[in-house]
């Protein structure tokens, strides 16, 4: 679906924001692109709708070369939401919001209402549709920005930073909706930081620094790597932490959730009884 052949991307700056960066990313997956600040996360997104073409090397979506397609056509297919983007709303209520780029990439009156009902439905926000947008709290800004990317109905859907400032209930429902949304057979990538976040998703990782992609691979593996994430300057997801401290005592230290940890304890504590006992 996405494929990114030896990109490179210097800002008008001078600043080389992606540095030889090779990877594919298939129909229907689920991936967590991770790095500290400055790695290259947002520059990455931007390249998926044309927002920036390659300073050398290709990307391609779906097959074609993002130079040859405009940022329309390329929005159609993958859909981004900006971290800032729940600061761009101004129109009077929440549907209309939702309605006005739908109208604009040309769907009938019939189409629109149908795809912001839906749209709208699944982000729970329906009992809002007639209220401001500015009404809203953090996280319903953030719903209705994904909801308005939604109602295009992209086969891509690009989050960047969707966890930054939600709080815990939020973000539950947040994964819960990525899940959801990629249960659905849409190619769903999220830019984050947030490790305990993707520790609870379980998906693939892309991890960048300075750039260049430095590990690929399932969050079990890339967030249990104590060394690899701290070259990054990202710390292990808290359960990980405790179970590695743990390693040497005979507990489980490549282990990501609370439940996977409980039931290692309760099955290390069972075989030391079990010994003592016999
Ligand atoms: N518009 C810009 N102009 C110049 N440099 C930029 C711009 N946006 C980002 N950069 C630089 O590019 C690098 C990668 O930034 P970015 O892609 O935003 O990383 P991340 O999203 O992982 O924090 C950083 O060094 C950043 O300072
Ligand atoms: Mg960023």
């Amino acid at each position: 679906m996405i494929r990114f052949d030896n990109v490179t991307y210097v800002y008008p700056t001078g600043v080389k924001a992606l540095n030889g960066v090779s990877v594919e990313i298939g129909r229907g997956e689920l991936v967590a692109l991770m790095g500290e600040n400055g790695a290259g996360k947002t520059t990455f997104i931007k390249h998926l709708n044309g927002l920036l073409k390659p300073t050398n090397g290709k990307v391609y979506v779906d097959g074609k070369d993002t130079r040859t397609l405009s940022v329309a056509q390329l929005s159609r297919v993958v859909g981004i939401v900006f971290q800032n983007a729940d600061d761009m709303f101004f129109l009077p209520t929440i549907e209309e919001e939702v309605a006005f780029s739908l109208r604009n990439l040309g769907f009938s009156e019939e189409v629109v209402q149908k795809r912001v009902d839906w749209a709208l439905k699944f982000m729970e926000l329906e009992e809002y549709r007639k209220r401001s947008p500015f009404l809203l709290s953090g996280g319903e800004k953030k719903r209705l920005a994904l909801a308005i990317i939604l109602a295009w109905n992209p086969q891509v859907i690009a989050m960047d930073e969707p966890t930054v400032g939600q709080d815990s209930a939020q973000k539950e429902k947040l994964k819960e909706m990525i899940k959801q949304l990629n249960l659905q057979g849409r190619t769903v990538i999220i830019s984050t930081h947030d490790v305990e976040f993707v520790a609870e998703l379980r998906s693939r990782v892309i991890l960048m620094s300075k750039g260049r992609i430095v590990a690929d691979g399932r969050a079990e593996t890339i967030l249990t790597d104590g060394e690899l994430l701290s070259s990054c300057s990202i710390l292990m997801p808290q359960v990980a932490a405790t179970m590695s401290r743990l390693a040497d005592l005979g507990f489980n230290a490549k282990v990501i959730s609370v439940d996977e940890a409980v039931r290692n304890i309760v099955e290390v504590l069972r075989r030391f009884e079990h010994t003592r006992g016999a």
